[in-house]
Order: structure tokens, then sequence, then C-alpha cells
């Protein structure tokens, strides 16, 4: 019967994507039902996007499009520098189309650095995939849309900072609210956007939409992972949606005259807490981060750079001493003194402040956003030109709440 044969389809590409090889592993049904890709979490819906699109980092003359369908589809994006767009990408994968799939990442490549492109993005419908006839249905598409490209080489850049919102996606939409007119080129995410994860819907309605509403069109943003983040049922699902230069939930990037350098702090209390129960390996992880880190920061890419600045969730400083934010300060600490980094951007503890570099413990400033209570909340502005970083801090009610400025000192 064609239903059986398709679910065995499926369940063997199952098991090759989770790696779990040809021993005759049968994957229960309830994680082929809670598969994000295949299963439409609301068929009623139909054939229709469930959001918008949504740009990430990708690197210098790069740019990746995601989005989610609520059906099966083969997506594609088409892109060009003018209207009339022109060209086509879809993602391959060990030369498979991707196809069948809803959660859609499509990065657009060899385009020119500091470019405007428009596009648009499509899914078509599969509405039944057998060895030698696939079926397509209806397609649906976006509206044209625009992004520039980043330029490795400009001599400015300029980005957003927002942490701690918690599940109150009308904080995002309030931030940005406050930012101005001033252009700016990427978002970060700072960490605990949500409390923990339930579902992808949970994501559509606390980040995406607001996002796209805001700026996620046109604008990318970038992601890190907070202690909020690793909780919960969904939480392993995170990866689906999100892209950054690495693949993997630690990153750098150099963006004009400032190489970023992405720590995913994990956890506040330590692996062996009950609450935890057993599933979590975060001092594993966050060493794995410190080796990278002293390779990253003996790159030229780090060297050259004329501003060092470090995204991580948790501070090394300035927190209530817990397992995670001790373990943060003894790896990292000593390698962001030894290599000098100019500013280290965190959130976690609810209280914002500029915190001024402090001899013999971190040679760096620590500028941490605060928390989710309306009156806690806050957006930093980080703007660098090859002379002078500035970053401004501002509260929920639009108060400058905290400044720090760096000169160049390479
Ligand atoms: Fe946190």
């Amino acid at each position: 019967m064609n239903n059986s044969k398709h679910f065995s389809n499926r369940r063997t590409f199952l098991k090759s994507a989770a790696g779990i090889g040809a021993l005759g592993t049968v994957l229960p049904e309830a994680v082929l039902a809670n598969n994000p890709q295949l299963v439409s979490p609301d068929p009623a819906k139909g054939h229709v996007f469930l959001s918008e699109p949504y740009l990430q980092y990708a690197g210098p003359g790069s740019m990746t499009v995601r989005w989610i369908a609520n059906l099966p589809s083969y997506s594609w994006v088409e892109y060009g520098e003018t209207d009339s767009l022109g060209q086509k990408a879809h993602s391959v994968t060990e030369g498979l189309v991707d196809a069948y799939n809803r959660i859609n990442g499509i990065t657009l490549r060899d385009l020119k650095p500091g470019t405007t492109y428009q596009y648009r993005v499509y899914s078509k419908e599969i509405t039944d995939f057998k060895s030698y006839k696939l079926t397509y249905g209806k397609t649906i598409e976006s509206g044209l849309l625009r992004f520039k490209t980043p330029d490795e080489q400009s001599d400015a850049v300029s980005c957003l900072v927002l942490n701690d919102v918690h599940d109150r996606p009308e904080t995002i939409t309030h931030l940005l609210s406050l930012k101005g007119n001033d252009p700016f080129d990427f978002v970060f995410l700072n960490g605990d956007l949500f409390d923990y994860q339930t579902d992808e819907q949970q994501l559509i309605d606390h980040l995406l939409t607001p996002c796209s509403a805001g700026f996620a069109k046109e604008i990318p943003f970038l992601f890190v992972r907070g202690n909020h983040e690793t909780r919960g049922k969904y939480r392993s699902e995170l990866p689906q949606y999100f892209s950054n230069p690495s693949g993997k939930s630690y990153y750098s990037y150099t963006w004009g005259p400032v190489h970023f350098n992405v720590i995913d702090t994990g956890e506040d209390k330590p692996d062996s807490e009950p609450v935890y129960a057993g599933i979590v390996d975060f001092d594993a992880y966050r060493e794995e981060q410190g080796r990278w880190v002293e390779q990253v920061m003996q790159s030229p890419a780090f060297k050259k750079a004329k501003f060092r600045v470090v995204f991580m969730h948790i501070p090394t400083f300035h927190h209530n001493n817990w397992h995670g934010p001790m373990h943060c300060q003894k790896v990292f600490t000593p390698l962001f003194n030894k290599h000098k980094i100019d500013l280290c951007i965190s959130g976690h503890t609810h209280k914002y402040g500029v915190h001024e570099p402090v001899a013999n413990q971190h040679n760096y400033p620590i500028i941490i956003g605060g928390g989710s209570k309306d009156g806690t909340r806050t957006i930093m502005k980080l703007k660098a030109d090859r002379k002078t970083l500035r970053l401004s801090m501002l509260l929920d009610d639009g108060k400058e709440v905290g400044t720090y400025q760096v000169t160049a000192k390479r």
C-alpha cells in the first residue's frame, strides 16, 4: 500500500539523517510524529507559509534566507540586482536537492559584497513522493524583498543587541521601536529569548514573527543560546531554524572593522544538578569552546581586526557566582585577557550595567544588557569605524543608561 511504503521511506531517511545506521533500530512513531521537517503542525491550514522569510548571516558575498512552510515542499529563492531577479538558488545536501521539507535555509552564494539584491521565496508542495513519481501541488511565493550583502572590507559596521526577552514578543517590537533612524547591518540576539523550548509555534510567535515584522526580511540576525534555550522538549530542534558561519552553536566572523566571537555559555548550574535530570553536559562543551577561542584568537582575522568583540549570554564577572558563570570565568577570562579583547557583551543577570575593566580580574569592559520585566529591558546599539567603537544602551523608556567607547589600538 502506498502509504506504508511512503512511511517506511521516511523512516529510512530519518535513520540515516540521525546517524543511527542500518543495524535495525526502528525509531518510535513518536519520534517520526515529532520530526518538524516532515510533519505539518497544522495540516488544516493547507499550503501556506508559517513564517515570513528571515535572513541569517552567512558571510561576505553571501546571504542565507530562511522560512517555514506548512506542508512538505520543494523550495527555492529567486534573486537578482533588479526586480526582474533572474537567478535561482535551492539547497543541496550530498547530491540531493533539499525537498519534502518545511523548514528552509537557502544560502545565496557568489554575491557581490556590499550590494543590494532583491529576492522572493517559493515553496511548491509535494503531494506524493514515490521512487519514480513525484507529484507537485500548488506553489506559494512571498512578496518581493531586498537585502544588502555584508562587506568584510567595509570601514564600518553597526548592529543592535537584544537579550533576555523570555517569551515576550512584544518586547522585541517595543525595543526595536526605540532604535531611531540610524541604519544597522544586523541584529544580535544574545540568548534567553525564550523561557524553555516547547514547539515550533513558540519559535514563530515569540521570535520569528516580531523579527520579520521589524527587520529580518531585509536585515539578518544572528542568534546564540542562553541557558534557557537549553531547556524543554524542543531544545534539540533549534539548530534547524538558524544559520551562522560555523553551523555550530559557537562561531566567529568579521564584519567591517570588528571581529566577533560568539560563545555558547550553556547552563548556569552544575551539569549534575537534579533539575537537569542527567541530560546536559556543558562543562565539557565550555572547555571545547575554550580550545576553539584560543585558536581563533591566534588567527590573522582576529589579530588584524581593529576591534575584538565577544558576545556571550552569561558574563564572566558581575554575576551570581553559580557554577556556569564561574566556569565561564575560569575557561574564558585568561584567554580574553591574554589576547586583549576590546569588549564583552552579555545578558543573563537581568541587571543592566557597564562594567569598566578591573585590574587582575578582567582587563576588558563587560557590558550586560537588562532583563525581561518592564523598566529593566534594554537594547544596545553598537557602531564601529576604523578609529572608534561606540556602544549605547537604551532602557525600554528610551533613556540612555549606558555608553562605552573604545579607540582603536591597532
Ligand atoms: Fe540567562
